[in-house]
């Protein structure tokens, strides 16, 4: 499995408006929409092409278009849900599945409360997007529920990781494609990654 840091500079650029403290709900929305369309171009870019012939006013021009699984986003609830416009901008004709997970505050384990995955999952390239890649429970439970399901082409995308999360996932399932925007240093005991930017679903949602 590979670790993909996206460092696109205006990536980088907004995610330091997403981690400061001082940034309403409405401008994290609007940033945290904004870096997922940057990633979603990064994620797309070994998507592989076939050629075809296209009919200019002037020639016949061999042109290329993409090929390949088409896509579906699989949003981790709640947080996972701030990302995928932006990444629909980019791929409006990815399906969206969903995911519910919560982590219950002590002992940090993640519980399913929602599935409900469009029908041709299984044929499908699955990105599972969520901001925040913590300890790793809810990336690994979500593909977990997906390959129980018999999908088996799934990547995640998450803005900010742990070392602690990209570890457990890659130990997890090895064969998953990680992106992310930064690796930060820790989690503390609480959960939290640190720096981080906080809760994204109570900064997103409230
Ligand atoms: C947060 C976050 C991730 C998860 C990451 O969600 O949005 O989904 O925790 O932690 P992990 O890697 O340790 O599993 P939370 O459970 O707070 O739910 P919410 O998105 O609905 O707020």
């Amino acid at each position: 499995s590979k670790l993909v840091i996206c460092d696109h500079p205006l990536i980088q650029h907004k995610l330091t408006f997403i981690r400061d403290k001082e940034t309403n709900t409405k401008d994290f929305r609007e940033l945290v929409d904004e870096v997922a369309t940057l990633m979603a171009y990064e994620i797309t870019r070994h998507i592989p092409l076939d050629t075809i012939k296209v009919e200019t006013p002037v020639a016949i021009a061999d042109a290329k278009i993409v090929s390949g699984r088409m896509l579906g986003l699989v949003p981790i609830l709640r947080a996972g849900l701030g990302m995928v416009d932006g990444i629909l901008k980019l791929i409006p004709s990815a399906k969206v599945g969903h995911i519910g997970l919560a982590r219950d505050h002590e002992t940090l384990k993640p519980m399913e409360y929602y599935i409900n995955l469009p029908t041709d999952a299984k044929e499908r390239l699955l990105i599972v997007i969520d901001p925040m890649l913590a300890t790793g429970g809810s990336a690994i439970a979500a593909i977990n529920s997906l390959k129980q399901r018999g999908c088996d082409h799934i990547k995640l995308m998450c803005l900010i990781a742990a070392p602690e999360g990209v570890k457990a996932v890659q130990d997890a399932h090895p064969d998953i494609d990680i992106y992310i925007a930064a690796l930060d240093e820790r989690l503390d005991e609480r959960g939290y990654i640190i720096p981080g930017l906080g809760d994204a679903g109570d900064r997103m949602f409230g």
